[in-house]
């Protein structure tokens, strides 16, 4: 197949380009660098340096013998994501291409405008794009767990069946965002679901939960093809920065009581379950959604697998709970289900002991090169 991967120079884009690119199909990533540059303008640099993506593609190429064509823009110009489309003519497309951080989002008025006029302008491009070019492109677009919240319900899988005054209707699941980023999933999920209605596309939102994991099998070793890795209080997901804060010696920030539950998966995963979504397309006018998790943990689940892994590689791990800066449940009920990528062949990557401790050995080669100034939150929500 044709694969276009926006915003396939970040965390996630590179690893599902290789990842593609070695199951034979023909990809071609687009990336305007805004991971990059907002990491140099916060000062939060990534723990591993890594190559761009014109460096990585030839890389690639010399090591795997595919090729990976890149174009350098922003999907939230719309002439120079049609000419992409005109040119690459792909048969699925994955838009990761937005401002994923919810800190990020409640910096202040600046970045908050540029997460809601980012993320929601290159979901209307990505919409028109298909529409004007070839409708029957498969769109597979990374939504977020933090879509939903924490209802004090089960979750279910994208949509619920409601019966009202006698009346029954299949309708899409409550969203209750946590942060300004996370709303602007909820107005992707929303915005695609209006196009999906109104002109037949096809589309898989992904509610992803949070990722952790630093290797996959294509990296094989060669840091010229590692991903970047953030643990700062900006961009760094909640186990990679952990992972920092136990080989840097700095207590696991724990944010409050810790009760907050949310359900995690190994970068691995977040390869094989686009793959599967690619795989198995929605059908002209069908929105599939697949909750994207393979294990729920409590941050106090994460921070004890941490302190325990240590154990196994000589590390002494303190845990300390720091005030809360985000308005969220520190306690709280969480059951989603996650079945159906389940069904579609998914297998689970789990977070064992073995798993960290390996995590954890990664960092401590670069152990001289954490930044402890960027490790503590202070991004407060109100
Ligand atoms: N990493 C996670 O834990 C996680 C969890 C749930 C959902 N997601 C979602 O998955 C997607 C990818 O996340 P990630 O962790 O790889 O983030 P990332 O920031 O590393 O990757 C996003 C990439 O998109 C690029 N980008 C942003 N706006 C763009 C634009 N207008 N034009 C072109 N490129 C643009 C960035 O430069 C970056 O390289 C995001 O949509 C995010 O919301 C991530």
């Amino acid at each position: 197949m044709r694969v276009l991967i926006l915003g396939g120079d970040g965390y996630l884009g590179w690893p599902t380009a290789m990842y593609l690119s070695s199951q034979g199909n023909e990809v071609c990533v687009v990336d305007n660098y805004f991971r990059r540059f907002a990491c140099v303008e916060k000062d939060v640099p990534s723990l591993f340096d890594t190559p761009n993506l014109f460096e990585r593609a030839r890389h690639w190429q010399e090591v795997s013998g595919k090729e990976i064509m890149v174009r350098i823009g922003s999907v939230a110009d719309y002439p120079f994501l049609l000419d992409v489309f005109h040119e690459f003519k792909p048969d699925a497309v994955v838009h990761y291409a937005e401002q994923p951080s919810a800190p990020y989002s409640m910096l202040g008025h600046s970045e908050a405008r540029f997460t809601l006029e980012n993320n929601l302008l290159s979901t209307l491009n990505v919409a028109y794009a298909v529409k004007e070019t070839d409708p029957s492109i498969h769109i597979v677009k990374l939504g977020t767990m933090g879509e939903y919240g924490t209802p004090n319900i089960d979750i279910e899988e994208g949509f619920i069946d409601i019966e009202h005054k006698g009346r029954k209707d299949r309708l899409l699941f409550p969203r209750q965002a946590g942060s300004l980023y996370h709303t602007t999933k909820i107005q992707d999920t929303d915005l695609l679901y209006f196009y999906v209605r109104v002109w037949g596309l096809r589309v898989t939102d992904l509610m992803q939960g949070p990722v952790y994991g630093i290797f996959t099998e294509e990296m094989g070793g060669d840091e010229d093809l590692f991903t970047v890795f953030n643990y700062d209080e900006i961009f760094g997901t909640v186990l990679n920065r952990f992972i920092v804060q136990a080989v840097a010696g700095v207590p696991l920030t724990v944010y409050g009581k810790g009760g907050q539950t949310r359900g995690y998966l190994n970068i691995k995963d977040t390869l094989q379950c686009v793959g599967l979504a690619i795989a198995h397309p929605a059908r002209k006018g069908e929105m599939k959604i697949y909750n994207q998790f393979t294990e729920t943990f409590s941050v106090n689940d994460l921070a004890n697998a941490v302190q325990r892994a240590g154990k196994d590689v000589g590390i002494d791990v303190e845990i300390k709970s720091v005030p809360n800066p985000r308005v969220e449940l520190e306690d709280h009920y969480y059951n989603p289900v996650h079945t159906g990528l389940l069904d579609l062949g998914l297998e689970p990557t789990l977070l064992t002991n073995n798993i960290v401790a390996k995590m954890l050995e990664s960092v401590i080669r670069r152990k001289d090169e954490i930044r402890r100034d960027i490790i503590q939150p202070k991004t407060q929500w109100n």
